[in-house]
């Protein structure tokens, strides 16, 4: 505690920096990070004293804030008990429990729960069930996916091979990856002939349809209507194709509702869930597949089985860190929260429509987006939110806002004051 208001960073700082490999930086160039010491409710403690309002919740997991007594102690209880158990051959409380809970929450048949450790892994599996699904039927053709510009599915190889080459940050790995198609979002007359004339060509080496529903997240927050989602749930069922929902951003109400498959009232095939899972607190996440998926998994065959199994896969910390999450969902008016979040975004971020260099300014549930002609200096601007005592991080071309559900009226003020302030200097 000594060094947090000393001015000088603390030791362990300066001691490990040059052995840690951060994400999404170029080593050489990136302004050194910031050292945490603490966090609590929507806050962000640095090792100087200085104390950050959260703008992003942790890439989007901490919705109910940070360090909430109820998940602490459902994690601390857990630890006390049982920290971890492989799931081979074994199978615990808390990981029953919250296959049950999701199971119960999710709409339709999406019933089968299989747990994985990050969000990239989940998609990984919900292809990996996708192109199973045919090969246990005796199909060997179908293993592509079709997947959307702008879209962002995660980090591992699988997972790249499906976001937008440009947009999705892995073009260095052009002609690298397994191909699969990439289209537009069938969003007018003219994507959406694209998309179907795609499908007409080429269903028979399609396993699946991949989309993040309703936002684009890593890939500029980008909206899209619901009506989207049941152009693609026709296609896919015209098409026999499965249709996977990556709802890693977009789960446990960030859009305004629980899952954003409800807006449209589809049930997807498949859907992939983390990040808030936990409530930003463990690493979790969860592929869900329909009855219809997992029977084809079901077999006298023992080569049908779906042979994944991360080690850590439904550690007992993260699902009891998931079940108290859920908890939250139930008591506490989180759906009534975000929507006023979406509320207050709407009127704050408001002040930046017009401003010269903005091209757009958005807001859906609890994600409010300024949309900028470009940015040319990044860092610069992630050091300008810092000067006002917020953490807020621009990517691409955009600056956001995705608060912790918990957020209070002052502390969203303060955040939007601090975007129209510095997106105004600009
Ligand atoms: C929609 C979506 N899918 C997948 C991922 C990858 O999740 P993870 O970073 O946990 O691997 C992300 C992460 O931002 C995401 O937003």
């Amino acid at each position: 505690m000594a060094a947090e208001h000393s001015g000088e960073p603390p030791a362990w700082y300066g001691a490990g920096l040059a052995h840690i490999w951060l994400p999404y930086a170029q080593m050489k160039s990136a302004r050194p990070p910031l050292p945490v010491v603490r966090t609590h409710g929507c806050r962000i403690v640095l090792a100087d004293g200085r104390e950050l309002v959260d703008g992003i919740a942790s890439w989007w997991t901490a919705c109910h804030g940070y360090n909430h007594p109820h998940i602490r102690q459902a994690v601390e209880r857990q630890l006390a008990i049982m920290p971890h158990v492989m799931l081979g051959g074994l199978v615990h409380e808390q990981a029953l429990t919250l296959a049950r809970r999701l199971a119960e929450l999710l709409p339709g048949d999406l019933t089968r729960v299989f747990f994985s450790d990050s969000g990239s892994v989940a998609v990984e599996v919900a292809m990996k069930m996708a192109v199973q699904f045919w090969l246990n039927q005796g199909v060997r053709t179908r293993k592509k996916f079709v997947a959307f510009r702008h879209g962002y599915h995660g980090d591992t190889t699988g997972a790249m091979a499906v976001c937008d080459p440009d947009g999705g940050m892995h073009a260095l790995f052009r002609g690298l990856l397994p191909e699969h198609h990439l289209v537009d979002l069938p969003q007018d007359e003219a994507s959406t002939a694209a998309f179907l004339q795609l499908l007409e060509g080429h269903s028979d080496e399609l396993a699946g349809i991949i989309v993040e529903p309703l936002v684009q997240g890593a890939g500029g927050m980008r909206f899209h209507p619901a009506a989207v989602l049941r152009t693609l749930r026709q296609a896919a069922d015209r098409h026999q194709l499965l249709l996977i929902f990556d709802e890693i951003f977009t789960g446990f109400g960030r859009t305004g509702g629980m899952f954003a498959c409800e807006a449209a009232d589809v049930v997807p095939d498949i859907i992939a869930l983390s990040k808030a899972l936990t409530g930003g607190t463990v690493p979790l996440a969860a592929t869900i597949a329909t009855q219809r998926v997992f029977d084809a998994f079901w077999s006298d065959d023992p080569t049908h089985a779906l042979m994944h199994g991360p080690t850590y896969m439904a550690n007992a910390l993260a699902c009891a860190a998931a079940n108290a999450s859920l908890d939250l969902f139930e008591w506490e008016p989180r759906l009534q929260q975000i929507a006023n979040i979406a509320r207050g975004l709407d009127r704050g971020l408001a002040r930046c429509r017009g401003l010269p260099c903005v091209k757009d300014v958005r807001v859906k549930g609890a994600i409010g987006v300024v949309e900028l002609d470009r940015i040319d200096d990044l860092d610069g601007l992630r050091a300008r939110f810092l000067e006002e005592g917020v953490f807020v991080r621009p990517f691409g071309s955009i600056v956001y806002l995705t608060p912790a559900f918990t957020i209070s009226d002052e502390e969203l003020a303060t955040l939007m004051r601090a975007v129209v302030k510095v997106v105004k200097a600009l």
